[in-house]
């Protein structure tokens, strides 16, 4: 099978991607780079567990062909960078409040989570819901996700959050 060489620069380093052109971003990721953070769940968006940042904007990774990434750049919850830090605050939110069980979700939500929080989408509790309406959890810890990333939210700038 014909594969192409893109160039795309992942968690700020530039990396070389063979690709077919049926592959998707994720499944590069996953099988040429071994970040296997970026989750399959059902390779058809709809679970959101493999969730990334493209030229900063969360798209779903199952669904990005890899050749539409040529010359982008995309992040996964591994990556140094601007949400680095929003990222491990939204981790050690996830553990405190035992929110995470089998795992398969999480890596999608703190890639969610912290470009929505950055982006001033989610300036509220009310907002959590909403913004992971397309994450789905199997063992149905979402309570504990959302208390998770209010604690998270309460603790962002005031510029980044609606006071009550
Ligand atoms: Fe991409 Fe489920 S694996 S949305």
């Amino acid at each position: 099978m014909k594969r192409d060489l893109i160039e795309v620069v992942v968690n700020d380093d530039l990396r070389y991607l063979p690709c077919s052109g049926l592959m998707s971003l994720a499944e590069a990721l996953r099988d040429e780079l071994h970040l296997t953070s970026v989750k399959i769940g059902c390779s058809e968006g709809t679970c959101g567990s493999c969730s990334v940042i493209l030229d900063g904007e969360p798209v779903l990774a199952c669904l990005t062909p890899a050749v539409a990434c040529d010359g982008r750049s995309v992040r996964t919850v591994d990556g140094p960078g601007e949400l680095e830090h929003l990222q491990r605050e939204l981790r050690e939110a996830l553990c405190e409040a035992d929110a995470v069980q089998c795992g398969m979700c999480i890596p999608g939500i703190v890639v969610l989570a912290s470009a929505l929080i950055a982006q001033g989408e989610i300036r509220t509790s009310e907002d959590i819901p909403r913004a992971l309406v397309g994450s789905i959890c199997r063992c149905s810890g979402y309570t504990r996700i959302v208390s998770a990333i209010e604690q998270v939210l309460v603790s962002q700038p005031s510029e980044r959050r609606s006071t009550p």
